[in-house]
Protein backbone atom coordinates (compact mmCIF):
# COMPACT_ATOMS: atom_id res chain seq x y z
CA UNK A 1 0.00 0.00 0.00
CA UNK A 2 1.16 3.50 -0.67
CA UNK A 3 2.85 5.35 2.18
CA UNK A 4 0.23 8.49 1.28
CA UNK A 5 -2.70 6.04 1.65
CA UNK A 6 -1.88 5.34 5.13
CA UNK A 7 -1.20 8.68 6.04
CA UNK A 8 -4.55 9.48 4.77
CA UNK A 9 -6.31 6.52 6.61
CA UNK A 10 -5.16 6.58 9.79
CA UNK A 11 -5.37 10.75 10.01
CA UNK A 12 -6.68 12.17 13.54
CA UNK A 13 -5.52 8.84 15.10
CA UNK A 14 -2.95 8.91 18.15
CA UNK A 15 -0.20 7.97 18.53
CA UNK A 16 2.28 8.32 15.49
CA UNK A 17 3.71 10.46 13.65
CA UNK A 18 3.51 10.66 9.66
CA UNK A 19 7.08 11.48 10.01
CA UNK A 20 7.84 8.39 12.49
CA UNK A 21 5.58 6.06 9.91
CA UNK A 22 7.78 7.10 7.36
CA UNK A 23 10.73 5.93 9.23
CA UNK A 24 8.87 2.56 9.82
CA UNK A 25 7.47 2.25 6.31
CA UNK A 26 11.02 2.80 4.43
CA UNK A 27 13.03 0.89 7.05
CA UNK A 28 10.62 -2.73 5.93
CA UNK A 29 10.80 -1.26 2.10
CA UNK A 30 14.66 -1.29 2.33
CA UNK A 31 16.13 -3.58 4.01
CA UNK A 32 15.21 -7.69 4.38
CA UNK A 33 12.39 -8.05 6.50
CA UNK A 34 9.53 -9.98 6.46
CA UNK A 35 8.41 -11.28 10.00
CA UNK A 36 7.81 -8.14 13.05
CA UNK A 37 7.16 -7.98 16.52
CA UNK A 38 5.14 -4.94 17.84
CA UNK A 39 4.58 -4.22 21.47
CA UNK A 40 2.21 -2.01 22.19
CA UNK A 41 -0.56 -1.40 19.18
CA UNK A 42 -3.55 0.34 20.20
CA UNK A 43 -5.24 1.95 17.70
CA UNK A 44 -2.96 0.46 15.39
CA UNK A 45 -1.58 3.29 13.73
CA UNK A 46 2.08 2.15 13.80
CA UNK A 47 0.69 -1.61 12.92
CA UNK A 48 -0.44 -0.04 9.57
CA UNK A 49 2.72 1.57 8.42
CA UNK A 50 4.55 -1.49 8.78
CA UNK A 51 2.11 -3.81 7.70
CA UNK A 52 1.55 -1.53 4.59
CA UNK A 53 5.08 -1.30 3.86
CA UNK A 54 4.69 -5.31 3.69
CA UNK A 55 2.06 -5.37 1.48
CA UNK A 56 3.58 -2.98 -1.09
CA UNK A 57 6.91 -5.29 -1.53
CA UNK A 58 4.56 -7.75 -2.61
CA UNK A 59 6.29 -10.69 -0.55
CA UNK A 60 5.46 -12.67 2.16
CA UNK A 61 5.47 -11.33 5.98
CA UNK A 62 3.78 -10.86 8.74
CA UNK A 63 3.24 -9.03 11.88
CA UNK A 64 2.45 -10.52 15.69
CA UNK A 65 1.60 -7.28 17.82
CA UNK A 66 0.23 -7.26 21.17
CA UNK A 67 -1.64 -4.88 23.47
CA UNK A 68 -4.08 -5.33 26.41
CA UNK A 69 -7.31 -6.82 25.84
CA UNK A 70 -9.16 -2.76 26.58
CA UNK A 71 -7.15 -1.90 23.05
CA UNK A 72 -10.52 -3.71 21.45
CA UNK A 73 -12.62 -0.99 23.16
CA UNK A 74 -10.96 1.79 21.16
CA UNK A 75 -12.74 3.44 18.42
CA UNK A 76 -11.35 2.54 15.87
CA UNK A 77 -9.47 -0.78 17.22
CA UNK A 78 -6.98 -2.39 15.24
CA UNK A 79 -9.14 -5.06 13.21
CA UNK A 80 -11.59 -2.00 12.22
CA UNK A 81 -8.45 0.20 11.16
CA UNK A 82 -6.48 -2.13 9.29
CA UNK A 83 -9.80 -4.00 8.11
CA UNK A 84 -10.27 -0.45 6.32
CA UNK A 85 -6.91 -0.29 4.49
CA UNK A 86 -6.91 -3.68 3.47
CA UNK A 87 -4.18 -5.32 5.70
CA UNK A 88 -5.82 -7.34 7.99
CA UNK A 89 -4.22 -10.17 6.48
CA UNK A 90 -0.47 -9.25 7.60
CA UNK A 91 -1.23 -8.86 10.86
CA UNK A 92 -1.95 -11.37 14.06
CA UNK A 93 -3.03 -9.52 16.96
CA UNK A 94 -2.41 -10.72 21.04
CA UNK A 95 -4.28 -9.57 23.85
CA UNK A 96 -2.23 -9.81 26.74
CA UNK A 97 -4.45 -9.73 29.84
CA UNK A 98 -1.62 -8.57 32.28
CA UNK A 99 1.52 -7.60 30.33
CA UNK A 100 3.29 -8.35 27.05
CA UNK A 101 6.68 -10.03 28.81
CA UNK A 102 3.89 -13.36 29.61
CA UNK A 103 3.37 -13.27 26.20
CA UNK A 104 6.52 -13.29 25.31
CA UNK A 105 7.60 -15.99 27.63
CA UNK A 106 4.85 -17.94 25.21
CA UNK A 107 6.53 -16.97 21.85
CA UNK A 108 9.54 -18.16 23.28
CA UNK A 109 8.54 -21.54 24.47
CA UNK A 110 6.70 -21.91 20.80
CA UNK A 111 8.51 -24.79 18.81
CA UNK A 112 9.45 -23.87 16.35
CA UNK A 113 10.30 -20.61 17.98
CA UNK A 114 9.89 -17.49 16.16
CA UNK A 115 12.54 -15.24 14.34
CA UNK A 116 11.73 -11.45 13.89
CA UNK A 117 13.75 -9.08 11.70
CA UNK A 118 12.03 -6.30 13.37
CA UNK A 119 11.01 -5.42 16.57
CA UNK A 120 9.14 -2.49 17.50
CA UNK A 121 8.40 -1.12 21.58
CA UNK A 122 5.86 1.23 21.96
CA UNK A 123 4.19 -0.12 25.14
CA UNK A 124 4.82 -0.14 28.62
CA UNK A 125 7.48 2.90 28.66
CA UNK A 126 8.57 1.23 32.12
CA UNK A 127 11.49 -0.11 32.76
CA UNK A 128 10.65 -2.67 35.08
CA UNK A 129 8.66 -3.91 32.44
CA UNK A 130 10.83 -2.95 28.94
CA UNK A 131 14.30 -3.93 30.20
CA UNK A 132 12.77 -7.35 30.97
CA UNK A 133 11.39 -7.25 26.95
CA UNK A 134 14.23 -6.10 25.48
CA UNK A 135 15.91 -9.39 27.06
CA UNK A 136 13.45 -11.53 25.84
CA UNK A 137 13.04 -9.76 22.53
CA UNK A 138 16.83 -10.07 22.26
CA UNK A 139 16.29 -14.41 21.92
CA UNK A 140 14.00 -13.65 19.23
CA UNK A 141 15.64 -10.81 16.72
CA UNK A 142 17.15 -12.52 13.71
CA UNK A 143 20.71 -11.96 13.18
CA UNK A 144 21.06 -8.13 11.17
CA UNK A 145 17.83 -7.86 12.27
CA UNK A 146 16.41 -4.12 14.01
CA UNK A 147 15.54 -2.99 17.54
CA UNK A 148 13.77 -0.02 17.72
CA UNK A 149 12.43 1.56 20.90
CA UNK A 150 9.78 4.93 20.76
CA UNK A 151 9.61 7.45 23.03
CA UNK A 152 13.39 8.26 24.36
CA UNK A 153 12.52 10.81 26.21
CA UNK A 154 9.10 9.97 27.73
CA UNK A 155 8.79 10.08 31.32
CA UNK A 156 5.61 9.33 33.74
CA UNK A 157 4.70 13.36 34.92
CA UNK A 158 5.41 14.89 31.52
CA UNK A 159 3.92 11.95 29.35
CA UNK A 160 1.18 9.87 31.41
CA UNK A 161 -2.15 10.12 30.28
CA UNK A 162 -3.51 12.67 32.90
CA UNK A 163 -7.37 10.42 32.37
CA UNK A 164 -5.32 7.19 33.90
CA UNK A 165 -2.70 7.97 36.13
CA UNK A 166 -3.48 5.77 39.34
CA UNK A 167 -1.46 3.49 38.81
CA UNK A 168 1.60 5.72 38.69
CA UNK A 169 1.36 6.65 42.12
CA UNK A 170 3.61 3.48 43.36
CA UNK A 171 6.15 5.17 41.21
CA UNK A 172 8.76 7.04 43.77
CA UNK A 173 9.52 11.01 41.94
CA UNK A 174 12.61 10.05 40.91
CA UNK A 175 10.74 7.10 38.91
CA UNK A 176 8.20 9.51 37.83
CA UNK A 177 10.75 11.74 36.49
CA UNK A 178 13.24 9.67 34.66
CA UNK A 179 13.00 9.03 31.01
CA UNK A 180 12.90 5.18 31.68
CA UNK A 181 12.91 4.00 27.63
CA UNK A 182 16.47 6.17 27.35
CA UNK A 183 17.98 4.47 30.38
CA UNK A 184 17.34 0.60 28.47
CA UNK A 185 18.53 2.11 25.51
CA UNK A 186 21.79 3.64 26.69
CA UNK A 187 22.30 1.18 29.75
CA UNK A 188 21.46 -2.63 28.32
CA UNK A 189 20.88 -2.12 24.75
CA UNK A 190 24.20 0.51 23.52
CA UNK A 191 26.37 -1.67 26.05
CA UNK A 192 25.25 -5.16 24.51
CA UNK A 193 28.05 -6.85 23.11
CA UNK A 194 25.33 -7.92 20.18
CA UNK A 195 24.12 -4.72 18.81
CA UNK A 196 25.89 -1.92 17.39
CA UNK A 197 24.54 1.10 14.33
CA UNK A 198 22.77 2.93 16.77
CA UNK A 199 20.56 5.92 15.67
CA UNK A 200 18.04 8.06 17.60
CA UNK A 201 15.73 10.09 15.10
CA UNK A 202 11.86 11.38 15.68
CA UNK A 203 12.13 10.06 19.66
CA UNK A 204 12.97 6.35 18.06
CA UNK A 205 16.04 4.73 18.95
CA UNK A 206 16.98 1.86 16.77
CA UNK A 207 19.96 -0.42 17.19
CA UNK A 208 20.90 -3.82 15.27
CA UNK A 209 21.62 -7.01 16.33
CA UNK A 210 25.40 -8.38 14.75
CA UNK A 211 26.28 -11.64 14.18
CA UNK A 212 28.45 -13.81 16.56
CA UNK A 213 31.65 -13.20 14.68
CA UNK A 214 31.65 -9.56 13.62
CA UNK A 215 33.27 -7.20 15.13
CA UNK A 216 31.51 -4.39 16.52
CA UNK A 217 33.44 -1.64 14.67
CA UNK A 218 30.81 0.99 15.94
CA UNK A 219 31.74 0.38 19.12
CA UNK A 220 35.40 -0.41 18.79
CA UNK A 221 35.47 2.69 17.05
CA UNK A 222 34.76 4.58 19.69
CA UNK A 223 37.31 3.35 21.89
CA UNK A 224 39.88 4.35 19.93
CA UNK A 225 41.76 7.63 20.66
CA UNK A 226 43.61 10.18 18.06
CA UNK A 227 47.13 10.43 18.74
CA UNK A 228 49.07 13.67 17.84
CA UNK A 229 51.53 13.40 15.94
CA UNK A 230 54.48 16.01 16.25
CA UNK A 231 57.26 16.96 13.91
CA UNK A 232 60.14 15.62 16.40
CA UNK A 233 58.20 12.31 16.79
CA UNK A 234 58.06 12.17 12.70
CA UNK A 235 61.38 12.93 12.72
CA UNK A 236 62.20 10.29 15.35
CA UNK A 237 60.17 7.54 13.78
CA UNK A 238 62.25 8.24 10.07
CA UNK A 239 65.38 8.38 11.83
CA UNK A 240 64.78 4.68 13.50
CA UNK A 241 63.85 3.29 10.37
CA UNK A 242 67.11 4.46 8.52
C1 LIG B 1 1.70 4.47 22.79
S1 LIG B 1 0.54 3.19 22.64
C2 LIG B 1 1.06 2.33 21.20
C3 LIG B 1 0.90 3.13 19.99
C4 LIG B 1 1.15 2.38 18.69
N1 LIG B 1 2.45 1.72 18.70
C5 LIG B 1 1.13 3.39 17.56
O1 LIG B 1 2.15 4.07 17.38
O2 LIG B 1 0.15 3.48 16.86
C6 LIG B 1 1.03 2.09 23.91
C7 LIG B 1 0.17 0.86 23.99
O3 LIG B 1 0.85 -0.09 24.80
C8 LIG B 1 -0.10 -0.82 25.52
N2 LIG B 1 0.56 -1.36 26.72
C9 LIG B 1 1.16 -0.65 27.71
N3 LIG B 1 1.68 -1.47 28.62
C10 LIG B 1 1.41 -2.73 28.21
C11 LIG B 1 1.68 -4.01 28.73
N4 LIG B 1 2.37 -4.15 29.88
N5 LIG B 1 1.25 -5.11 28.06
C12 LIG B 1 0.52 -4.97 26.90
N6 LIG B 1 0.26 -3.75 26.34
C13 LIG B 1 0.69 -2.67 26.99
C14 LIG B 1 -1.19 0.17 25.86
O4 LIG B 1 -2.42 -0.50 26.07
C15 LIG B 1 -1.19 1.07 24.63
O5 LIG B 1 -2.19 0.73 23.73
Amino acid sequence: MEFDKIVEGVQGLRWLTADQGRILYNLVMDEQIQDILELGFCHGVSTAYLAGALDQKGKPGKITTIDKPESKLLSPNIDTLLGKLGLAHRVQPIYADHCYTWELLKLLERKPRPRFDLIFIDGAHVWKTDALAFFLCDKMLSENGYIIFDDLSWTITRDADPNDRQWSLKYSEEERLTPHIRRVFDLLVKEHPRYGHFREESGFGSARKIGKDQVNFLKESTKVKPVLVTKEMMEKMMRSQK
